[in-house]
């Protein structure tokens, strides 16, 4: 395991000590999430929790949940006692965008729902400021994608549709992503409310106000930073 991945863990292991048997928990999504499920996994397995219910951001991390053998229930209106999740970036405020593992919907529409949405990473995802070093990842529907790609490119004009080969990534919604580049200096509340008013958008990776803490671990140790 390389040392980033070890950091990962290290986080992820940390936020997982968090729950408690009997919670519903949202399982995340993304090479850092996968950490968190497993490690929720051994738990169960080895008996150091029990009666734990999962509800998964992504048909990946449900595949995960079930392989490792924990009880996962689609979302329902009851609230979740926690999620745990990662992150593309942290402000200081712990405002964040998600999305570049193209989860960002399901992950969004769960993280709402918790009652305290547990962010892990590692050190390389904490920014001065949103759009730093990640595009933002737009939702958009598979129809009338140019059109909807054009409207948006009216005020993020450095972005582009995901395609990582020869067809366009497809999220598990069905839908498409555009990857808009973020202007140097915007407020994201205002822009949030922007792109969510463009026609054919369905969701943003902005994830603003939801985060409760964050474990973010660095060669030096873990930090706990709260909002
Ligand atoms: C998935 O859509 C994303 O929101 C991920 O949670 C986020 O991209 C972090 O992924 P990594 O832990 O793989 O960097």
């Amino acid at each position: 395991m390389s040392d980033l991945e070890a950091l990962k863990k290290e986080a992820a292991v940390r936020a997982v000590a968090l729950v408690q048997s009997g919670q519903r928990v949202g399982l995340g999504t993304g090479s850092t999430a996968k950490y968190a499920i497993e490690e929720l996994g051994r738990k169960l397995a080895a008996g150091e929790l029990s009666g734990i219910v999962g509800v998964s951001t992504s048909e990946a991390s449900e595949a995960l949940a079930r392989e490792l053998g924990i009880p996962t229930e689609s979302l329902d209106p009851r609230p979740l006692d926690l999620a745990i999740d990662g992150a593309d970036e942290i402000a200081p405020n712990l405002d964040l965008i998600k999305g570049l593992g193209g989860a960002l919907v399901r992950e969004k529409v769960t993280e709402v729902q918790a009652r305290r949405l547990i962010i892990i990473a590692d050190h390389t995802k904490l920014v001065t400021r949103l759009g730093e070093k990640a595009p933002l990842p737009v939702e958009i529907l598979r129809f009338g994608f140019l059109s909807t790609i054009e409207r948006l490119r009216e005020f993020l004009p450095g972005g582009r549709l995901r395609q990582p080969g020869a067809q366009p990534y497809v999220t598990d919604n069905g839908n498409y992503i555009y990857d808009a580049g973020l202007p140097a200096d915007f407020d994201p509340r205002e822009l949030e409310r922007r792109i969510k008013g463009t026609l054919g958008v369905v969701d943003t990776g902005f994830f603003l106000g939801m985060a409760e803490r964050a474990f973010v671990a660095a060669p030096d140790g873990v930090r706990e930073l709260i909002r």
